[in-house]
């Protein structure tokens, strides 16, 4: 079965995804709620002055084990990252593209850092950033278009490197319920993103002619600057697309009762405490 990916790939994802239309990736079928909190999962409350913080600090945690995959949830690890399909498609600017990449792996999601979060519970919405210092990739790739001034044509392997990527994010947010238990569920995002650096080379382009192989991989890399630019809007969908399947994949089976608390609601510390006081 073939659904779509997860999160910290995003930022790779990102440049290529976004470069690209679709993105599919291996995954096994849904799994269940959580029944109990995790012991990797900070528990926040609504009311707390410091929600943001304390947010993030929350994926500051969940993203190690996201990388290291949740067996109990059926979340396969997100380092490396692996990918079916990348596909192409830009057919109008200065970067014209066509057909996809195929069985990427993706190293670097773990060491994602989220930078900040900002949740408005009452109007449904959440801002947050994440940073990537590297983002590895090696693929197959099969590709047809015009970069700026120079046609590429090849399929081959191929590696990028997309260095300093820091995405800030605005999602818009939903509180479905399942089993009668409310998730967070994100319904669209918007993703903003700087790359600092861009490292490609794409072997056998133009079947194998070496020299024209090597004036292309020299100028995508001179250019890559201005190459991360056109795409960018086109990355900013694909990325969001991409990361959005990858919160929910966690958050659909993590009910809030279990990480965004209401006073009171569940909360061990306070009757623990309260237990030993009656006593
Ligand atoms: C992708 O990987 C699969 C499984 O390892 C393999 O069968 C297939 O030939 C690969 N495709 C390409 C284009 O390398
Ligand atoms: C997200 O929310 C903003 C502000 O409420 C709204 O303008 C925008 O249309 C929403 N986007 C989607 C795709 O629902």
């Amino acid at each position: 079965m073939c659904r779509f990916y997860f999160v910290s790939a995003f930022a790779f994802l990102l440049v290529f995804g976004a470069v690209f239309g679709k993105i599919s990736r291996r995954l096994p079928a849904d799994g269940p709620l959580f029944k109990e909190k995790p012991p990797w999962l900070k528990v926040c409350k609504r009311s707390d002055p410091n929600l943001g913080k304390c947010l993030n600090d929350m994926f500051v945690d969940m993203f190690p084990e996201l990388a290291k995959g949740i067996p109990e949830a059926n979340i396969s690890p997100f380092e490396p990252l692996y990918l079916d399909t990348v596909s192409v498609s830009k057919g109008a600017g200065p970067i014209t593209l066509a057909g996809s990449f195929i069985n990427l792996t993706v190293v670097g999601p773990s060491n994602a850092t989220p930078t900040f979060t900002n949740l408005d519970i009452a109007n449904k919405k959440m801002y947050s950033g994440i940073f990537l210092p590297l983002l590895d990739i090696k693929a197959r790739y099969n590709l047809k278009g015009n970069i700026l001034v120079l046609p590429l044509v090849g399929h081959g392997s191929c590696d990028l490197k997309l260095y300093k990527v820091d995405t800030k994010v605005h999602s818009n947010l939903s509180f479905p319920k399942i089993d009668g238990r409310e998730i967070l569920q994100i319904d669209h995002m918007n993703v903003n993103f700087k790359v600092g650096g861009m490292r490609v080379h794409l072997r056998d382009l133009f079947n194998g002619n070496e020299v024209l192989g090597q004036t292309l991989n020299n100028f995508l890399n001179q250019n890559s600057n201005e190459i991360i630019t056109d795409l960018s809007e086109s990355i900013g969908k694909s990325l969001g697309e991409i990361l959005k399947e990858l919160m929910n994949e966690i958050f659909s089976k993590i009910p809030t009762d279990l990480w965004l608390r209401v006073e009171d609601e569940n909360d061990d510390t306070e009757k623990e405490n309260s237990e030993k006081t009656n006593t």
